[in-house]
């Protein structure tokens, strides 16, 4: 394995791909199952401890196929899957060896003989993602430089002003020396009196400049109040070069394996270095960055690829905080994501398509899912920019909760059984059986401020 590693050129690397790609794909014209399914499938249940060509919490997949059937049986491998404890049990040897060779107990699946069958397809069709890891995660947008750039004119225009001036003052200077040649030499009078009287002979062009300088301040400072609260398209440059698109999106690890507390609490919380650790103790190299970033990983959980083992010295790995509110505004994950059943890309967008976390703006919010064969026509179109108070009013003025069709005992089943008990208010709320987050008091100041 090293010495390849060290010996093998990127070129014959690939070339070495491509031909088991092209061996595994004839191979597929003969295998069962449809790897586009198998992808899924996949994602959703094995990708947690299985990765397709990489050992991670269970060995690589790819291959599993004709391991067990020149070590066990095809019908074994079947069982195994769905329940890897009976077969354990039933004394197969290579069930037990792998048992005793990686120590944990691989949970029993809930698949059938063609689900198995559609995600050995997918796991050895795979092909190692290219992602585009953020080379400079803190890349401003278009429109961001382009209002960059037009100061930088307006600066460089004053600029050419003043030297200009300064110009004009130096020859000036010159004509007052030789006018009153002798009698006061422009050594003797201090640089004060000169500039005054430069600035007096000059007025004309000194009260354009100072007017220019005024006005170009101003209106820098007005550009700089209008940003304050206004978080849109907000990246900040990350400690480690994360990528949503490759974790979430391809490897289709779901939001709340790391942003673990969303459902329960106000927090949706940053996945401390012991979540990535789970597979990035054994993953120690990614195919965009190689082991760079990774290391860092490493180093923050303070663990020794080299002799695979914890030194105990660990450092926190610094994110940088994305979504910010200020602290007299009261926001609540488990309320809206659990209670109002809203889906993270209802505010965060399609997190699957970004690397590091960045404030959505409106139009991508609007976006989400427009080519999707499920998109909602009637959800919420934003105007006003994410994380504003207008925004979050505008969704409560907008969302309906359809509480007569709640399920029995829930929250909105109570609520809904309490408006009926006074005839006058449900009429004015739920005529038509839904009820707005606006009726049930959420454009009250109260609920979002302290
Ligand atoms: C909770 C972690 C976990 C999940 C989820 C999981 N596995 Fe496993 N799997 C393991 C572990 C660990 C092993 C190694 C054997 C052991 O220790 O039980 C393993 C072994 C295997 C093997 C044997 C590999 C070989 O080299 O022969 C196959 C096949 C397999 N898993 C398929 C799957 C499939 C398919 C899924 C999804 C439907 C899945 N596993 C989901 C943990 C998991
Ligand atoms: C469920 C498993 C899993 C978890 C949890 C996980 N990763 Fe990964 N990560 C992977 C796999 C697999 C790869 C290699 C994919 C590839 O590039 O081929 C990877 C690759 C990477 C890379 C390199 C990307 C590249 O293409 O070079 C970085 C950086 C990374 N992960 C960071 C993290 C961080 C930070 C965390 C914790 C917040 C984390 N990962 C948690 C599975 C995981
Ligand atoms: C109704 C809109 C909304 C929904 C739905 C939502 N979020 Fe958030 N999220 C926010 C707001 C607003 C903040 C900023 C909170 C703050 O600064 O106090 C935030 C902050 C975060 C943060 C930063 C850490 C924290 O807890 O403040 C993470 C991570 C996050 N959200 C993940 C998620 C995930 C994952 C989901 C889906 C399970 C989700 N969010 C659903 C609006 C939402
Ligand atoms: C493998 C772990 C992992 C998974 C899976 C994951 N995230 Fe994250 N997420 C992170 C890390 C690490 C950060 C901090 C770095 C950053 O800001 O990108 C983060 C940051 C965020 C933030 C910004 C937090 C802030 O500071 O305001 C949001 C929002 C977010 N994730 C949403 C999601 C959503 C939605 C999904 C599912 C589609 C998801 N994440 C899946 C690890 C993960
Ligand atoms: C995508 C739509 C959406 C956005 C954006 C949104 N909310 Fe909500 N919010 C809801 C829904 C739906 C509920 C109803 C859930 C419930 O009844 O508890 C809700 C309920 C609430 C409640 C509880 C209201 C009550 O009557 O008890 C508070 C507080 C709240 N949101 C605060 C905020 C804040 C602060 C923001 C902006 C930072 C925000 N929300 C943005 C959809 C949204
Ligand atoms: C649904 C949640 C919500 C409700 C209801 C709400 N606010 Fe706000 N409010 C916010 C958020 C979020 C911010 C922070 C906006 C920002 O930082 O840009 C905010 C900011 C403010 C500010 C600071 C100025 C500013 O624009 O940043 C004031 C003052 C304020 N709100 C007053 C009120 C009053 C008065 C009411 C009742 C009529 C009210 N709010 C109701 C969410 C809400």
């Amino acid at each position: 394995m090293k010495i390849s590693k060290m010996f093998i050129s990127r070129r014959f690397k690939s070339l070495v791909l491509t031909v088991f790609a092209f061996i595994s794909f004839s191979y597929n014209i003969h295998a069962q199952g449809d790897a586009a399914k198998g992808e899924k499938l996949f994602n959703q249940n094995c990708a947690s401890c299985h990765f397709p060509d990489k050992d991670m919490t269970g060995p690589a997949l790819k291959g599993a196929r004709e391991r067990w059937i020149e070590n066990s049986s095809e019908e074994k491998l079947y069982d195994w899957v769905r329940n890897s404890t009976a077969v354990i049990e039933s004394g197969d040897a290579y069930a037990n060896q792998l048992f005793s060779e990686w120590g944990s107990v691989m949970t029993a699946q809930n698949v059938t003989n063609e689900q198995v069958d559609d995600i050995l397809a997918y796991v050895e069709e795979y092909q190692p993602p290219v992602v585009e890891v953020a080379a400079d995660p803190g890349a401003g947008t278009g429109e961001e430089q382009e209002s960059s750039t037009l100061i930088w004119w307006i600066l460089s225009a004053l600029l050419l002003v003043v030297i200009g001036s300064a110009a004009s003052a130096k020859s000036g200077l010159q004509k007052l020396a030789n006018e009153q040649d002798g009698v006061n030499t422009p050594g003797d009078e201090n640089w004060m009196t000169a500039f005054r009287r430069w600035a007096w002979t000059y007025r004309g062009w000194v009260g354009v400049t100072s007017l220019i300088i005024v006005v170009v301040l101003l209106a820098a400072g007005m550009l700089d109040l209008m940003k304050i609260g206004v978080f849109e398209d907000y990246k900040p440059e990350q400690p480690i070069a994360y990528s949503h698109e490759l974790h979430a999106g391809k490897l289709g690890i779901d939001c709340k394996y790391c942003h673990n507390s969303v459902e329960k609490s106000k927090h949706a919380g940053i996945p401390t270095v012991n979540v990535c650790m789970n597979c990035h103790k054994t993953v120690h190299e990614g195919s965009t960055t190689g082991t760079e970033e990774i290391a860092k990983i490493h180093e923050a959980a303070g663990y020794d690829a080299a002799t695979n083992s914890y030194t105990g010295e660990t450092k926190p790995i610094k994110w940088v905080k994305v979504h910010n509110l200020p602290d007299h505004v009261y926001f609540n994950h488990s309320q809206h994501v659990n209670v109002g059943g809203l889906d993270c890309k209802n505010c965060h967008g399609n997190m699957k398509k970004e690397t590091v976390a960045r404030v959505m703006t409106t139009e991508d919010l609007n976006n989400v899912g427009v080519t999707d064969e499920d998109y909602d026509e009637n959800k919420v179109k934003f105007t006003k920019p994410t994380l504003t108070m207008g925004w979050c009013i505008e969704c409560h003025r907008e969302s309906n909760i359809d509480i007569a069709n709640a399920p029995e005992g829930s929250y909105y089943n109570m609520i809904h059984t309490r408006l009926q008990k006074d005839q006058r208010t449900y009429r004015s709320y739920l005529e038509d059986d839904v009820v707005s987050v606006a009726e049930l008091g959420g454009l009250e100041c109260a609920k979002c401020h302290y």
